[in-house]
């Protein structure tokens, strides 16, 4: 029952005494579960689009830790795929993508409500889930928010600064956003569609908000991120949303009641005590231990961890690491993370 998930029940305001738990990128190549069910599909794009080794991996680290929440095992980029850019990966190096910089390369991409064809592999996912999982887990689905997702689109790869895609909304503001406008669309259908299969909370990824700054913050991650909450809760008035507007330091301050999220997620950049008292006033929070400790482990990560658990206990909080965790990562290090939340006193 809806009621008994504590991911739910956080999400909806509670305050627990123990803070749900699970992990951006739970379901990687630190498992080796998973580099074996990714071999066997041949490559990362090929396991995304195999439903039932998809969901296979998603469980891999509820099986082996019991986490509060599956993710959905896919990827951001896999809607610009769906609007008809070329994408591949490249070993140790990571995503590309044919560009989107001129009119003509926008007029070759489909309509928002082409993308189903390609993504249906993607709710049968879901579905599988929505029926595999333990009782107790909440099933999360995801998109990119379209100011993240479009710095791939323009660039045709991850930048460090973002500077093609900031070139491009300097140099040429009406295209920068008819892009932003076609994504925006994909994703209310896209998560429309996640939530329709199954998913019982969402996620929008916004990982590149911090390198929007002042004015350009509101126009390009606080107002699609609102659309897109609008339209699916105008679709699915009970689903809660999660947004991660990541390295958004001060402007996470009034992020939840500008675009209408249930709970910000935090990056590790923030300090878990002025998090608490600036942003976790107005709800919910998720985060935010820095990653690396799933490297080092050690009295630091319990330390971290306890200080994290301790700063958000007077308001709602889901426990999550401030980003992915990244292939270097040792399991145990994350099942002492896990003793750790779970055996603190808040
Ligand atoms: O959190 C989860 O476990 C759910 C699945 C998920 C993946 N990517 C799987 C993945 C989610 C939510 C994402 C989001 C994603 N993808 C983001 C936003 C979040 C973030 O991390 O900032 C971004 C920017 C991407 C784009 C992307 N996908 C990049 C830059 C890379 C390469 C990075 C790398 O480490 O090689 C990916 C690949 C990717 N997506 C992997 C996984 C598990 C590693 C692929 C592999 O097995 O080789």
């Amino acid at each position: 029952m809806a009621q008994n998930k504590t991911i739910l029940r956080a999400l909806a305001g509670e305050v627990q005494d123990v803070p749900p738990i699970w992990m951006m990128r739970q379901a990687g190549r630190y498992l080796p579960e998973y580099r074996a069910t990714r071999a066997q599909a041949g490559d990362f794009l090929s396991l995304c689009y195999n439903s039932e080794l998809a969901a296979e991996v998603t469980l891999q680290p509820i099986r082996r830790y019991g986490f509060d929440a599956a993710i959905l095992f896919a990827d951001i980029l896999l809607v610009p795929q769906a609007l008809g850019a070329d994408l591949w990966f490249v070993t140790g190096e990571g995503p590309r993508l044919s560009t989107v910089t001129t009119q003509a390369d926008f007029d070759a991409l489909k309509p928002a409500a082409d993308i189903h064809d390609r993504l249906n592999p993607i709710y049968e996912t879901v579905r599988l889930l929505s029926h595999a999982l333990p009782a107790e887990t909440t099933l999360i689905g995801f998109a990119g928010a379209p100011w993240t997702v479009a710095t791939y689109m323009i660039a045709g790869r991850g930048t460090p600064d973002q500077g093609p895609a900031h070139a491009l909304r300097q140099e040429n503001r009406a295209l920068f956003e008819a892009l932003l406008e076609r994504i925006t669309e994909a994703t209310i259908d896209y998560l429309s569609m996640q939530i329709d299969a199954g998913a019982e909370v969402v996620k929008i990824f916004d990982s590149w908000a911090g390198s929007l700054k002042g004015a350009d913050f509101q126009t390009y991650a606080v107002d699609p991120c609102r659309r897109i909450v609008s339209a699916l809760k105008e679709r699915h008035p009970s689903i809660p949303i999660i947004g991660f507007a990541r390295e958004a330091g001060d402007a996470y301050v009034g992020f939840a009641k500008a675009t209408g999220v249930d709970c910000v997620a935090l990056d590790s950049a923030v300090d878990p005590e002025w998090a608490a008292a600036h942003v976790q006033v107005d709800g919910c929070v998720q985060g935010n231990l820095a990653s690396s400790h799933m490297v080092t482990g050690g009295q630091d990560l319990i330390d971290d961890t306890r200080a994290i658990v301790k700063a958000f206990s007077k308001g709602p909080h889901i426990f999550n690491l401030g980003h992915g965790i990244t292939p270097d990562a040792d399991p145990e290090n994350v099942q002492l993370m896990i003793d750790t939340v779970r055996s603190t006193r808040r």
